[in-house]
């Protein structure tokens, strides 16, 4: 069974539009992804050119996507989450004892630098898979969203809550969300994979 199945299977992609979906974009390593051209909720995709779909990366341009906006892009048959956070939630998660978390990560170490050798904590980055068994969390929708306990993500599988970082807070999730491989190249753009 593939990826894309097990996200099938539990009918978090292709069931029922969920009002806390995201906008979701599959995109191609030649082309730059951004929020800017997609109205909420409108779902979109793009097939990737074969070679990008061999290399198996994707270049994400950080700065179509705006403050509280998340976007969805699909990478190596999984989804990525680009979270703009607000200050609000980047303080909601430097808040936190770290070494109470299940799985002990601080906010920081969540991030790439920039080519600057700066981590802008505005700008999360994080594979959009539950980790105890492969759901697809839906969220972050901040203070709004009333399944979140942590103003995160929520996985409604069995019930797994992560905070604004994408730490597991409560739920049968073992660890965080995970942060796929990426890097800048450029001010702005990223190269996940
Ligand atoms: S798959 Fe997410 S809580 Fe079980």
């Amino acid at each position: 069974m593939s990826d894309t199945d097990k996200f099938d299977e539990h009918g978090s992609e292709n069931g029922e539009p969920s009002r806390r979906d995201f906008i979701y974009i599959a995109t191609a390593a030649t082309a730059a992804v951004g929020a800017g051209a997609f109205a909420w909720p409108l779902v979109t995709q793009m097939s990737a050119a074969a070679d990008t779909r061999a290399a198996g990366s994707i270049e994400i341009d950080l700065a179509k996507v705006s403050e509280g906006q998340q976007i969805k892009v699909l990478w190596r048959g999984k989804p990525v989450f680009v979270r703009y956070r607000t200050q609000e939630e980047i303080d909601a998660a430097d808040a936190v004892d770290v070494a109470n978390l299940r799985d002990p990560q601080s906010d920081d170490d969540r991030f790439v630098p920039n080519l600057s050798g700066v981590i802008d904590k505005r700008l999360l980055v994080m594979v959009g898979v539950c980790t105890h068994f492969g759901c697809i969390p839906v969220g972050e929708q901040g203070k709004i969203d009333p399944m979140g306990a942590f103003g995160g993500w929520y996985c409604p599988c069995h019930g797994s809550h992560y905070d604004t970082s994408g730490r597991i807070r409560q739920g049968p999730a073992p660890t965080n969300l995970p942060i796929p491989e990426y890097t800048y190249i450029s001010d702005t753009v990223i190269k996940v994979g």
